[in-house]
């Protein structure tokens, strides 16, 4: 049982192959967090401290006892209200207007089985989970809290959500909502996040949680390139490889709020959740809102046990659908090969190079329906412009298929243009804030996805373009940041949270519709990449940048969360479109091997010798694509911080290893640079394919391997190691 309740104590604990987590219900029916991190025996609740503290105010429960407060003790679900002046995960508006909220214990139940939650992406798991919910409630208010853990015993994985239910006669309001609140009682932690921009997402950063905390997240309308929704707790000494750290991965594709600080007596909290600006989220009498879902894991090995962990929970138990296991299909898209400027016959010519080359599929971008020639028009007319294509997209792809190539398409249903026949329609269907202009990006408007007719209206038209052909996959683009927030049919401070819930509604819809249909997501590239898309979408373009320097960067910042199955990478041209940067062939594939694997260029403009390279490369990805798809990853050097980026993959059976290096950095007379491979059996030995040298598993993980010196920028190199057979 990994859940269980000690009667006496009143503590609930949970255990995982590594990690416990433990709670307790106090005398007065306080729900407090004991304790978490490395699996231990026993309980923890000596650990509280009941002290006289000045400003620190006293409930009427603890009945004059000055030594009892909620503002120093540890909390499993803070709320406003309650003489905690933290950080808190839960602000509650009554009927009265006041803003507070007092949960007491109310009951708790064990049950087998993950918790699903309705109409919100979650872990889901058929076998091997349990849930606890612990049911809270504030009289006074009349809302009960259900606090809900789901725990992935093996995977050392741990959810929590929370349902709030107005109970009541009149309404509330949501003002401040988290689903997961950690409070480690003492200790100096670091925090390391996520941040970056359009083409450059996901840039690593560390820093102290110190007593001014932090507060960062996503004010877009998607989960964002500005700031991920997924951090690092980590003690201060802990790095790749060694010390406790905590991972909190928030499951949600849209406005998210991330709070870290250490308290006046040195305790640390941290509050992952949804964003408090433009989220005033009104309940009526009866109604119940259900908070998305944070996943937990906690490692004493460093942030790559936090990364191993995160990724076998998203492959196995957050992506689904057939391509959840399946390598995928190499593709090669028409945008940076020929962005707006194509035809039919573009299209057909790039798939029977493609067919040439060993790729398997060719995707059709942005600009084949409605009225599209630039990215000014023609958003919400899901129309295939077949003058354009000098053909029906039916032929098309029966051309594209005759070749032995795949068919996959573009689109952006959550957009409208205002010069589109759908604008001159329904001009109300655009989300804008009365009596103001709206604000644009890249010249379109956003569709109000809170309403249902507007759902069912593109969803219908996109079907009727899907239904024309067969056609295996779909990148949905998401191509602006939301800014007027305003809907005809809602409360206002319900439109955010009920947008993201329209998207994942649609895109339900659409995979229960087309059950074999490959879904790519994408915003601007990694402007939505998070582990609420990749529920119903199972990679995501990384980004617009297919720089492949700056893509080490990237996907270094995307593994600590995100499997490579998911990291949509593609070799481009050189110099390459967003930074004009030269590197070879090699080390763009190299590097897009770090990922699903494609190519985004014009084969017309490649020379025979580069044609003969990719078919080389194509093949090569395809002896290594289920090891990188399926295999444990380890960040061997950091592209921030060292001259040259490595990295691995294992089989899981550890018998197969892939090593991969990019020197980034030349100099003249160089140092010779060294890596230590991980995850190997030390007792086993391994040969290296290119060279057939035999090395000790040991001496590969202890001693290291020497990284050749070569002249010339940008170096690439991959080593295959194979268990030798006994
Ligand atoms: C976004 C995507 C690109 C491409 C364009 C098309 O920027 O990230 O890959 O699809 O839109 O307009």
């Amino acid at each position: 049982m990994a859940i269980f309740y000690q009667e006496d104590k009143k503590i609930i604990t949970i255990n995982t192959a590594c990690s416990t987590y433990q709670m307790m219900i106090d005398k007065y029916g306080a729900l407090l967090h004991l304790y978490y991190g490395k699996r231990i025996k026993g309980d923890a609740e000596h650990l509280l401290a009941y002290l006289d503290r000045g400003f620190s105010g006293n409930p009427v429960e603890a009945g004059g006892d000055r030594t009892y407060s909620y503002d120093v003790l540890p909390q499993e679900y803070p709320t406003l209200g309650t003489g905690d002046f933290r950080n808190t995960a839960l602000n509650l508006r009554n009927s009265d207007g006041s803003e507070c909220c007092r949960l007491k214990y109310v009951s708790h139940s064990i049950t087998d089985g993950k918790y699903a939650l309705e109409g919100l992406p979650a872990v889901y798991a058929k076998e091997g989970a349990q849930t606890l919910e612990i049911v809270l409630a504030d009289e006074v208010a009349d809302v009960q809290v259900k606090l809900l853990y789901g725990v992935l015993e093996a995977e050392d994985i741990i959810t929590r959500s929370a349902v709030i239910t107005n109970r009541g006669k009149g309404s509330i309001t949501l003002e401040k909502a988290g689903s997961a609140n950690l409070d480690f009682l003492y200790g100096d932690y670091d925090l390391i996040s996520f941040y970056g921009r359009h083409a450059l997402e996901r840039n690593f950063q560390r820093s102290r949680i110190g007593h001014s905390g932090t507060v960062f997240g996503s004010r877009r309308g998607t989960s964002s390139h500005q700031y991920s929704p997924a951090v690092v707790i980590a003690e201060k000494d802990a790095n790749e490889t060694a010390g406790n750290c905590y991972g909190m991965l928030f499951v949600y594709s849209g406005n998210f709020m991330f709070e870290a600080e250490k308290d006046q007596f040195g305790l640390t909290r941290a509050i992952m959740g949804l964003q408090s600006d433009l989220f005033h989220y009104h309940l009526e009498a009866g109604e119940a809102f259900t908070v998305p879902e944070t996943i937990l894991t906690f490692s004493g090995e460093g942030f790559s046990g936090i990364s191993k962990r995160y990724h076998r929970c998203i492959r196995n138990h957050i992506c689904r659908g057939p391509y959840q296991n399946r390598v995928r299909p190499v593709l090669i898209n028409s945008w940076e090969a020929a962005y707006f400027d194509f035809d039919g016959n573009t299209i057909f010519e790039l798939a029977k190079d493609a067919a040439e080359l060993g790729i398997d599929m060719v995707v059709m971008d942005d600009g084949w329906f409605g009225k599209r020639d630039d990215d000014n028009s023609g958003l919400g007319d899901w129309v295939v412009n077949e003058e354009k294509l000098g053909c029906t997209l039916k032929e098309l792809i029966e051309k594209v298929n005759s070749v032995g190539v795949k068919f996959g398409i573009w689109i952006e249903p959550e957009m409208i243009s205002e010069d589109s026949e759908l604008y001159r329609k329904h001009p109300d269907w655009a989300m804008k804030i009365p009596q103001r202009s709206p604000v644009y990006g890249r010249n379109q408007l956003v569709l109000d996805f809170t309403r249902k007719e507007v759902r069912d209206y593109i969803f219908d038209s996109i079907c009727a373009v899907l239904d024309q052909g067969n056609i295996e996959y779909v990148k949905w683009d998401m191509n602006r940041s939301i800014t007027d927030v305003f809907s005809v049919e809602r409360p206002q401070g319900n439109v955010t949270h009920d947008y993201v819930l329209g998207v994942y509604e649609f895109l339900e819809k659409l995979i229960s519709r087309y059950p074999k249909l490959l879904i790519e997501g994408c915003s601007g590239g990694g402007g939505r990449f998070d582990a609420g898309m990749l529920y119903y979408t199972p990679q995501i373009w990384c980004s617009d940048n297919t720089d492949a320097v700056n893509r080490l960067k990237i996907q270094y910042g995307t593994s600590f969360f995100y499997p490579v199955s998911t990291m949509g990478a593609h070799v481009s041209a050189v110099p390459n479109h967003q930074t004009g940067r030269t590197v070879s062939l090699n080390t763009r594939g190299v590097i897009a091997m770090s990922g699903t694997f494609g190519y985004e260029l014009d084969t017309k403009k490649l020379s025979e010798e580069e044609k003969e390279a990719v078919r080389v490369q194509t093949a090569r990805f395809k002896v290594y694509a289920d090891l990188i798809q399926t295999g444990d990853y380890y960040r061997l050097s950091s592209p921030f911080a060292d001259t040259f980026t490595a990295w691995q993959f294992v089989s899981e059976d550890r018998k197969r290893t892939l090593v991969s290096v990019v020197l980034t950095e030349i100099e003249g007379n160089p140092e010779v640079h060294y890596v230590r491979l991980r995850g190997l059996e030390p007792e086993k030995i391994y040969i290296e394919k290119q060279s057939g040298r035999e090395y000790g598993g040991q001496v590969l993980m202890e001693a290291g391997i020497r990284i050749p010196v070569e002249f010339g920028e940008y170096q690439a190199y991959q080593m295959e190691f194979v268990m030798k057979q006994a």
